[in-house]
Formats: C-alpha cells, sequence, structure tokens
C-alpha cells in the first residue's frame, strides 16, 4: 500500500530531511584526506543528536552505525571503519534520521581532492541522473517514467545501473512502498500521485553493472571494482512539479569552501 502524506506530514518530512541534508553538510566542511569514515560517523551522531533527531540507520535491521560510508569500488551500505580517507577516493555518505516521528534519508557522494577524470564524469552523470528523475516525479507520471529517465542518462555516458538496489518510499518508516528503480520503461510501473513521498536513490557504476555483498554483511561492492557513485533526495510527488525536501544546496556551499575538495 503506498501512503499519501497530508501537507502537515509532508513538512514532518521536510524538517527530517532537512536535519540530514545539514548533517551532510557539515561532513562536507570537514571531510578531507586523512579522515576516517569513524570519524565522520561520530560527528553526524552527535549533530542529529543535538538536533533533536535520532540516527535513523543506527540499529535498523542491525545496522551497527549511523551513516552509511561507501569509498571507491563500494556502492551502498559500506559500514564507517578506522580507515582513512585518501586523496584521489569518492565516497558516498549516506545518511538517514528520525525527527518527530518521521524518517529523513538523503546521500551524496564526495571526492576527495582530484580524482580520475572519467570518475568524476561518474560523479556529475550520477548526480545530473537524479535530477532527471526528479523531473518525473509529478502527479500522473509513471515509476517507469522515472527510471527510464535516470537509465537513458547514465547508459548514454558509457555508465551501468545497479539492479538490485532501489530507491524507496519515505514515512514514519525508512523504507515504504513503492520500491523506486533506476532504471524502466516508459509508461510503465505505477501512477505518481500528489502526496507521495519517495527517495529517488541512483546507484551507478563506472563499469559492469553486477554487484556482489561483502562478508560482513552489509557493504555492496562492484563486481568488478570499479568506482561506483550514489546521490539521494527525498521527493514528494506534486502537481507539475516535484518538491524535493532535502537539500544539496548546505552540502554543495561546503564543499566549495572545504580547501582539501577541490576538484579538477
Ligand atoms: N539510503 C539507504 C537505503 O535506503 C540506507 C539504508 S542503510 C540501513 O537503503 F542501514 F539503514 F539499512
Ligand atoms: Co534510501
Amino acid at each position: 500500500m503506498i501512503l499519501i502524506k497530508t501537507e502537515e506530514e509532508i513538512e514532518l518530512l521536510r524538517q527530517s530531511n532537512l536535519l540530514v541534508s545539514k548533517t551532510l553538510a557539515t561532513i562536507a566542511e570537514l571531510i578531507k584526506p586523512g579522515i576516517s569514515t569513524l570519524s565522520l560517523d561520530t560527528l553526524a551522531e552527535e549533530y542529529i543528536r543535538d538536533h533533536g533527531g535520532t540516527p535513523g540507520f543506527l540499529h535498523y535491521n542491525g545496522y551497527p552505525k549511523t551513516l552509511c560510508t561507501s569509498v571507491n569500488f563500494q556502492v551502498v551500505h559500506g559500514i564507517p571503519s578506522e580507515c582513512m580517507l585518501k586523496e584521489g577516493d569518492i565516497v558516498s555518505v549516506d545518511c538517514g534520521v528520525i525527527l518527530n516521528g518521521y524518517y529523513g534519508d538523503s546521500a551524496y557522494t564526495f571526492a576527495i581532492g582530484n580524482i580520475n577524470e572519467r570518475v568524476a564524469e561518474l560523479l556529475r552523470v550520477t548526480k545530473e541522473s537524479l535530477y532527471k528523475g526528479i523531473e518525473m516525479a509529478i502527479e500522473g507520471k509513471r515509476l517507469g517514467d522515472l527510471g527510464y529517465a535516470i537509465q537513458n542518462h547514465c547508459e548514454k555516458a558509457g555508465f551501468s545501473v545497479v539492479r538490485e538496489m532501489v530507491g524507496h518510499g519515505l514515512g514514519k518508516n525508512l523504507h515504504e512502498a513503492p520500491e523506486v528503480p533506476n532504471y524502466g520503461s516508459r509508461g510503465k510501473g505505477i501512477m505518481l500521485k500528489k502526496g507521495m513521498v519517495i527517495c529517488i536513490e541512483p546507484m551507478i557504476n563506472l563499469g559492469r553493472k553486477e554487484i556482489v555483498q561483502e562478508k560482513d554483511g552489509w557493504t555492496i561492492r562492484t563486481a568488478d571494482f570499479k568506482p561506483s557513485a550514489h546521490f539521494e533526495h527525498a521527493v514528494a510527488i506534486g502537481k507539475g512539479k516535484a518538491d524535493i525536501l532535502s537539500e544539496f544546496q548546505f552540502i554543495e556551499q561546503a564543499e566549495a569552501e572545504n580547501a582539501y575538495l577541490h576538484h579538477k
């Protein structure tokens, strides 16, 4: 069953997702070569609790941390560790919170210093594809239209779309119906209605689309060990226009001001 949220619920979801965005912006200020993903996790947990929220991923199905930090060939669900980020890495930082009973969930992939040119293209195209999907997050469009828009944009650039992992509805639960694939056929799938709230989260690989799960039971990596990128927004379906509940502006501003993150 796909829940339709009231305007009040959408405002609460906006607050939750804004807290996620501000947490990710705090990370964008401090991320640099030599910092461990575990220290980013500690920072995120503190920031969330200081702002009245609870980490949304911590203990979710037994997940052990506040963030998912997926480095280079890790796709999603990487577990923060003592491992240090280094120049040339990319890292997807995925963050969830619960605030006033509603979940926020958003992710952003950072480049640590100068990265390979093709990898930089992967980040750019993956982020663009998220917005191509968001353009389809309006009443009357179908999930297949949304998936097609993402898939078409990424495959045109020579990248591949992960199939097994998908976006999802968001509300009082982290994962609600419907599943939101990042691939699809135009005109297929369920029709979107105003008031549905979904997380759109393309996971795009530089090489082949195949993934495998690491022995830790969480980390998903590419089968060919080539890099993967991941961006996620929470979006309320509107009439004629999608309402993006998370916010990359804080993150992008912090990223631009962080001297350690200069892109080529
Ligand atoms: N954004 C991810 C997802 O929607 C994060 C979930 S991590 C988990 O699947 F630990 F909470 F499962
Ligand atoms: Co999600």
